[in-house]
């Protein structure tokens, strides 16, 4: 069992990859999600998450982060998860609060005296934050999990990902960190991709399998434009690797983060480890993974959740 922190910035996948975790409590013992600016502002995300949390009465606690990536302006991404953040679920009144205690101060506060995992499911800022507020924390952080980046192409601009590009300064600071950083490029979550006709399977009365369905119906639009089989669900890669890093292909590459560049804002730069390498961050790249294994651990953990709530 690790500890863990899911930062997090709700959206259908974080909360898809939420679930998943929240599914094995074997193997994860959730210490809190911490929110942050991304898909779209702290506010929403916050309360998509709160809403989420309040339906399946879970006691975990959230604390809110940024509200704005560290020099840039939020770019919520209402095309792929709607007016809300989380289009297609429709919640009753929430009675559930976040705490005021901020992101990156929970975070060094639980960095004092335990050594954890962040899943990292959302631009870097929050944690570009405490890294840069509190470098000495950064012994008790085993790793970054982090789903972002890719290693030859993009969705957000031809060669870059949207959690990097969103505020590739945090990104920058993450990955000089030296702390160990897992990251997840776009490449591997289209690999364990979803075939749209799955999601009838979740056509059902029980109340995950509820959520999950209308989740799911609103997600798979963006898909349907652009004339994709799958639906991309990014960032349950992270928490899947975490259960089963057997299920991938991993390689070291250096990688450093493109700031400037007119085409290529947050591009992960993922360079070849060699003698004369110029980049020296080696970071754990999943390359590829085994998709029947992967998306069954997702209905799984769906099946699972469907007894217990
Ligand atoms: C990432 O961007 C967000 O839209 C998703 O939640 C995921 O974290 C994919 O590029
Ligand atoms: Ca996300």
């Amino acid at each position: 069992m690790i500890n863990i922190v899911i930062d997090t910035d709700p959206g259908h996948d974080d909360i898809l990859a939420s679930l998943v975790a929240l599914a094995h409590k074997e193997a994860f013992n959730i210490l809190g999600f911490t929110t942050v600016c991304g898909n779209h502002l702290v506010d929403k995300v916050t309360k998509n998450l709160l809403n989420v949390l309040d339906y399946l009465n879970i006691d975990i606690p959230v604390y809110v982060g940024a509200s704005k990536p560290l020099k840039r302006m939020p770019e919520p991404q209402g095309i792929v998860h709607g007016e809300s953040g989380l289009d297609g679920p429709v919640f009753a009144e929430c009675h559930k609060k976040a705490s005021d205690i901020s992101a990156v101060d929970f975070l060094y506060d639980k960095l004092k005296d335990n050594k954890l995992t962040i899943v990292a499911l959302a631009p870097l800022t929050n944690i570009a934050e405490l890294l840069s507020k509190h470098p000495e924390c950064k012994d008790n952080i085993e790793q970054i999990v982090l789903m972002g980046g890719s290693v030859y192409s993009g969705n957000i601009q031809v060669k870059s990902e949207f959690n990097i590009y969103h505020d590739p300064e945090a990104a920058k600071i993450v990955f000089n960190s030296k702390v160990p950083i897992v990251m997840a490029p776009i490449e591997v979550c289209f690999a364990g991709g979803l075939n749209l006709s799955y999601i009838e399977r979740f056509n059902k009365q029980n109340k995950v399998s509820k959520l999950v369905y209308n989740m799911l119906n609103y997600y798979s639009l963006y898909s349907l434009m652009h004339h994709m089989e799958d639906a991309i669900i990014y960032d349950m890669t992270t928490i899947i690797y975490l259960l089963h890093p057997e299920y991938f292909t991993i390689k070291k590459y250096n990688v450093d983060i493109e700031l400037d560049g007119q085409y290529t804002r947050g591009m992960t730069v993922c360079e070849d480890i060699k003698d004369d390498s110029i980049i020296n961050n080696p970071i754990d790249v999943l390359m590829d993974v085994d998709k029947e294994k992967f998306i069954n651990v997702f209905f799984d953990a769906i099946d699972y959740l469907d007894k217990q709530y």
